[in-house]
């Protein structure tokens, strides 16, 4: 059965998607017999183009530019005009929906809204927006359930490395205790470069420089980014939710060079963790600066790379390492869950 996708948002994330897909579009059908096609993609920029048995993907990306609209994509290959994200999402023919569209991570609209219609209208869901999963964790998944489609989000937390998947497949069976991590690149780049001598406003000038902050770095320096990831990390894998507001935050905009150094010199390095902890049954979330050993494997984490620890009861202390950002790597975690869709609703043959 054929897996019908729209695109809801064609930004960087969508288009590396796409073009991974196309690119491993026949080792996706001999490796786990998933075919595809795209039917349809709706972006602010772009406009909405639908065909129901499939776009034209040559097509799809050479329209895309810098001053792209849906009039440049070909009329013989374009059954509808004008349509919005949420009409897209109701009268298309998908079977599901890739939720990637620039969305406000305070409100997680329009991101919700495109979940809430999708599964509304029996339509499954990958997405790598974290408002969705932080704000609106039990009400989508219940919707999801009741509808019995997908809803799949790993990307939201270290983008293609598999931290929320790794504790239910590979994990499995086990009690965690504790979850802690750097769930944020940005922050971590810059305290690293921090050690090796530049100022807070010197290593903030090379993360922007670099990509990896914002122009308002807001967000990951003052750890509401990783508080987010908190906030998924004990809904999901502790199945405790925490509305991100709950979760205790601290950012780094108070660490400077001196503490930094002191902390060198008594054999200790600051990192930013957060940390999901599970007390009498009670679980707790906080993102905060801390000083820890040079010999704590969090405290070799350097540069933009993320990791997570999880404390298993069974297999002991589990550590997990790789990118949390990048757009083939958030590409990737999109795949990822789509193959996992695929696998779900493809009874296995006995
Ligand atoms: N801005 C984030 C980071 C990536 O620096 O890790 C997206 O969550």
């Amino acid at each position: 059965m054929t897996m019908k996708i729209a695109f809801i948002g064609f930004g960087g994330v969508g288009q590396s998607l796409a073009k991974i897909m196309k690119e491993r579009e026949k080792n996706l059908n001999a490796e786990h017999g998933l075919d595809f096609s795209i039917v349809a993609v709706a972006d602010m920029r772009l406009g909405a183009v639908y065909h129901p048995e499939g776009l034209n993907m040559d097509l799809l990306f050479e329209g895309i530019s810098e001053h792209a609209t849906v009039e440049t994509y070909p009329e013989d290959h374009q059954t509808v005009k004008g349509w919005s994200s949420l009409e897209t999402i109701k009268h298309s023919n998908a079977d599901v929906i890739v939720e990637v569209t620039f969305t406000d991570v305070k409100t997680g609209e329009p991101a919700i809204s495109h979940c809430r219609t999708a599964f509304a209208h029996g339509k499954s869901v990958v997405t790598t927006n974290k408002g969705p999963v932080a704000l609106a964790y039990e009400e989508l998944l219940q919707l999801a359930e009741e509808k019995g489609v997908f809803f799949g989000f790993e990307g939201t937390v270290m983008s293609g490395t598999p931290a929320l998947r790794m504790p239910e497949t590979t994990l499995a069976g086990n009690q965690i205790t504790e979850i802690k991590g750097i769930l944020n690149g940005t922050t971590n780049y810059m305290i690293t470069e921090m050690e090796k001598g530049l100022s807070y406003k010197e290593a903030l000038e090379k993360a922007q420089k670099l990509g990896y902050a914002e122009a308002d770095p807001t967000s990951d320096v003052e750890g509401y980014d990783a508080r987010y990831k908190a906030s998924i990390l004990s809904s999901h894998v502790m199945r405790s939710p925490i509305p991100p507001h709950e979760v205790e935050c601290e950012g780094i905009s108070g660490l400077n060079s001196e503490k930094i150094n002191e902390a060198w010199k008594d054999g200790e390095k600051w990192r930013l963790i957060a940390r999901v902890e599970k007390n009498n049954g009670r679980v707790k979330a906080s993102v905060k600066p801390e000083r820890i050993p040079m010999d704590d494997p969090l405290a070799g984490v350097t540069g933009a790379t993320n990791a997570i620890v999880y404390e298993c009861d069974l297999a002991g202390s589990i550590m997990l390492t790789g990118a949390g950002a990048g757009l083939t790597e958030t590409g990737y975690s999109l795949m990822i869950d789509l193959i996992h869709y695929h696998k779900q609703r493809t009874p296995t043959k006995i």
